[in-house]
């Protein structure tokens, strides 16, 4: 398994350029099972997830071909779908495989697909997509570890008014994917308004569905009776965008950070202000980030978007630590992601946990250890500690980081950090 292996102490200077939304291109790929003709993506990241996707697009019989300058172009084209399963092989490796199961629903009227069962950071249950599929007139068993699903004897899912009882991001996408061709419409009220959503919804419309709403928490989908191909460039990562953000903040660098869309990262922003952090918006996808001498700590909570992304929690603990004064992260949407903490702390980090909240005293020296990651932010985090621990850090388990960062170690390396990977056997 690979590591990296951090000298840290050195402040980041100059331009960094973000990668497309792993978020994004998860949902728009699988959205390509919609139709039989082709569908052309740009901006697809180069990371673990996005060729587990085609893996799994590819198992069902669908083509993927991906352009080899740039690599981020892919072409997708399902003419037939031959399987319509996301075998447990794949499924344990991504969660968001769960993504298949709207457009098979919608399509060919039947799916079965793996339970994703738990992952580090908590339980993660779809009872909430399956429900909701119900309601669209679905018979959904699960039995043996699978999902199976099968549409009304029409063989075409029906429209429905369903609440989510909690927001759910690839709930939202699911259901919309299902509702683009069912018979009839879709009211989806309490719906996720995460900018992947809404990138997603925006496919869609070019595909030819008929949906209102994006953006707001009540999304109208009328489903239609066939989609057809078109072309799509995928948002920028706003949590790739956010990391470099706080990596300059910390390090008390100054930061360029390119292809990015600022109007996404909003909370982030605002944080990093209170923290005392510069931040120019240089122009529409271009924002400079220079560190404070001193950086102050203020208390944060997770929520949905627009409020502050727990995908940017452990980024966000990191500069926690160096900040002085006391800041009480309070995570609100998953039960245990607070993993990256005790490696942290293991680092010389001053936390404390209770349940759902962690209080940091800070600034703390933080000083290089072997420490593990344990899921894709959380490493994201243990990276950022690391580039302002004194002496070597060495992060194991960093597969959980290639999930979903493009080029993370050569995009520092760019920028001034002292990063290597190191390649390891097992
Ligand atoms: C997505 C993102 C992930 C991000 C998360 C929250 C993708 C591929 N992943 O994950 O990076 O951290 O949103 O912003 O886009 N829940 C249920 N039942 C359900 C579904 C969800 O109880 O059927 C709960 C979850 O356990 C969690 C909360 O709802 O506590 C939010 O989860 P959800 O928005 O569904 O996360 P994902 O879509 O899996």
């Amino acid at each position: 398994m690979d590591k990296f292996l951090i000298k840290g102490g050195k402040a980041l200077r100059g331009r960094v350029a973000v990668s497309g939304a792993k978020n994004s291109a998860l949902p728009v790929m699988a959205a390509a099972l919609l139709t039989a003709e082709k569908v052309t993506l740009h901006n697809i990241p180069k990371v673990r997830d996005l060729i587990t996707m085609s893996k799994l697009l590819a198992f069902m019989d669908a083509r993927v071909s991906v352009a080899e300058v740039p690599a981020s172009d892919y072409v997708i084209e399902a003419p037939r779908l031959n399987h319509t399963e996301a075998p447990y092989e794949l499924v344990k490796t991504m969660r968001a495989s769960i993504l298949t199961l709207g457009p098979l629903m919608a399509r060919v009227g039947v799916a079965r697909v793996s339970l994703p069962g738990g992952c580090a950071i908590g339980a993660r249950p779809v009872d909430l997509h399956l429900k909701a599929l119900e309601q669209m007139g679905a018979e959904i068993v699960t039995s043996h570890g699978y999902i199976e699903a099968r549409a009304p004897k029409s063989g075409r899912l029906k429209g429905a008014h369903i609440v989510f009882e909690k927001i759910t991001v690839t709930g939202t996408e699911n259901i919309l994917m299902a509702a683009a061709m069912a018979d009839g419409e879709t009211i989806l009220e309490n719906a996720a308004r995460e900018p992947e959503v809404t990138d997603l919804v925006a496919l869609l419309r070019k595909m030819g569905a008929q949906i209102c709403g994006d953006g707001t928490a009540t999304l109208r989908i009328r489903g239609v009776a066939e989609l057809h191909g078109t072309e799509h460039t995928v948002i920028p990562d706003r949590i790739e965008a956010g990391t470099f953000l706080v990596a300059g903040a910390i390090t008390g660098g100054d930061l360029t950070i390119a292809n990015c869309a600022p109007e996404h990262l909003g909370a982030v922003i605002a944080k990093l202000e209170q923290a005392g952090v510069a931040i120019e918006i240089v122009d529409k996808s271009t924002i400079r980030v220079r560190g404070a001498k001193r950086l102050v700590g203020s208390d944060m909570t997770t929520e949905e978007y627009p409020g502050f992304a727990t995908d940017m929690q452990a980024q966000y603990m990191a500069l926690a630590t160096q900040a002085e004064g006391t800041s009480v992260i309070s995570e609100k949407i998953f039960e245990n992601r607070f993993l990256h903490a005790s490696e942290m702390m293991r680092m010389g980090a001053n936390i404390s946990i209770d349940g759902h909240t962690a209080v940091v005293h800070g600034p703390a020296r933080l000083s290089g250890t072997t420490v593990q990651a344990s899921d894709l932010r959380a490493s994201a985090g243990l990276v950022l500690a690391g580039l302002v621990a004194s002496g070597e850090t060495l992060i194991e388990r960093v597969y959980h980081i290639d999930r979903g960062y493009e080029g993370i170690v050569e995009k520092l390396r760019g920028v001034g950090a002292e990063i290597e990977r190191i390649h390891g056997t097992a």
